[in-house]
């Protein structure tokens, strides 16, 4: 699978940006308030490389005890799926953990996302192409 973006957790966006930027990254999107996830999300590009930058927006998103336990760093990888059902189940099939179901994204169109989390590599999502 095709790697589509690299999730960053970090404590501020705006700080975070002007960081990624300094390495040549420049935003692809507003910063969007994901009201169900509770958090804030901003992409990045550099080239081929884009990037997530994931602030928690409220204090029972999913991410706030993540980023009080890690601080600010990579936490997940997100694969493009063609078939996001079928590579679940598959995964599924194959040592990893369902942790987020197929769910849409607001701050990707909408498509839908999934996170799965396996001892050997941690968290992946996987997006819909
Ligand atoms: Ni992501």
């Amino acid at each position: 699978m095709k790697i589509h973006h690299i999730g960053y957790l970090v404590k501020k966006i705006a700080r975070a940006a002007e960081k990624f930027e300094k390495l040549g990254f420049c935003a692809v999107s507003d910063c969007v308030h994901d009201e169900a996830r509770g958090i804030e999300i901003l992409f990045m590009k550099n080239g081929e490389t884009v990037i997530e930058l994931v602030c928690p927006a409220d204090p029972d998103s999913q991410v706030t005890g993540l980023v009080k336990r890690l601080g600010n760093t990579p936490y997940h990888i997100c694969y493009e799926t063609e078939d996001i059902e079928k590579d679940v189940e598959h995964l599924a099939q194959n040592g990893y953990v369902l942790v987020n179901p197929p769910q849409p994204a607001p701050a990707i169109d909408g498509k839908r996302v999934a996170f799965l989390m396996n001892g050997a590599i941690g968290l992946i999502e996987l997006v819909e192409s």
